[in-house]
């Protein structure tokens, strides 16, 4: 089983000083942790520059939480990969369903910030994932297919083997219901499958699948030991320092228990 990936979504929380001390404690608290996993905080665009000074001393990364599909002029609120990339970050969240939700962001536009991401080198980390209603009717499968071709799949190889994966079904985000072991394994692996078919087996290996959606200290060793979750995203456990790191604890056991 290959290293896990966890990384922290903060979405829209914290004022400066708390999210201050919360990068403090997470950097203190895996200071003298022997950490195999990568670890990424995604603090609102605000506190980058703090987090990544912070990280400078600490084994985290940091990460954006969204990025504008323009490379730079006039577009008045947006912050581009160029902006990010100076303050120090290496990786950004792309596509996550409350944005492709509550900001009406299509997959065309996601392909684009894919896109302006890698031009500088930052790594994003795709989110992908259906609702409830379409869950229901049994469309996961297809939902999550067609997001993947369109929002990664023109990409050639060299592109998409610096690519994360987040799957996150929309019903289990920020709701205490969390996908099974069993289901998020049978997606994860299903979305293997369409990256082995796309490019070859060893990029469908060595693409990072992450887990995300109400993912906690209690059911992340869990989630982390089905063979194709890679690490996951986390948003509500993620603000709280113990918390958090109790996650990274679990993603540590999980490979060495395999
Ligand atoms: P949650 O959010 O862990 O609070 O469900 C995950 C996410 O939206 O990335």
């Amino acid at each position: 089983m290959k290293n896990k990936i966890v990384a922290g979504n903060w979405k829209m929380n914290k004022t400066f000083s708390e999210a201050e001390e919360l990068l403090v404690a997470v950097a203190e608290g895996i200071d003298d942790m022997p950490l195999n996993t990568e670890i990424i905080i995604c603090p609102p665009f605000l506190y980058l520059e703090m987090a990544a000074d912070v990280s400078e001393e600490s084994k985290f990364s940091v990460g954006a939480q969204n990025v504008s599909s323009e490379k730079s002029g006039a577009f008045t609120g947006e912050i581009s990969a160029e902006m990010i990339k100076s303050a120090g970050v290496d990786f950004c969240i792309v596509g996550h369903s409350e944005r492709r939700a509550h900001f009406q962001e299509s997959d065309e536009v996601l392909a684009t910030k894919v896109l302006r991401l890698l031009e500088k080198d930052i790594v994003p980390i795709f989110c992908i994932g259906e609702q409830l209603s379409e869950r229901e009717k049994g469309e996961e499968f297809k939902i999550v297919e067609n997001q993947l071709t369109k929002g990664l799949f023109y990409l050639d190889k060299d592109a998409f083997e610096r690519i994360i994966i987040a799957y996150e079904p929309v019903w289990a985000i920020g709701t205490g219901l969390t996908a099974t072991p069993e289901q998020a394994q049978k997606m994860h692996a299903h979305i293997r499958q369409l990256i082995e078919k796309q490019y070859s087996v060893e990029v469908a290996y060595n693409t990072y699948i992450l887990y995300g959606g109400s993912c906690n200290s209690k059911n992340a060793l869990e989630l982390f030991s089905c063979q194709d979750v890679d690490g996951g995203l986390i948003g509500g456990a993620s603000l709280k320092a113990e918390e958090f790191i109790e996650i990274i604890n679990a993603a540590e056991t999980s490979v060495k228990s395999n």
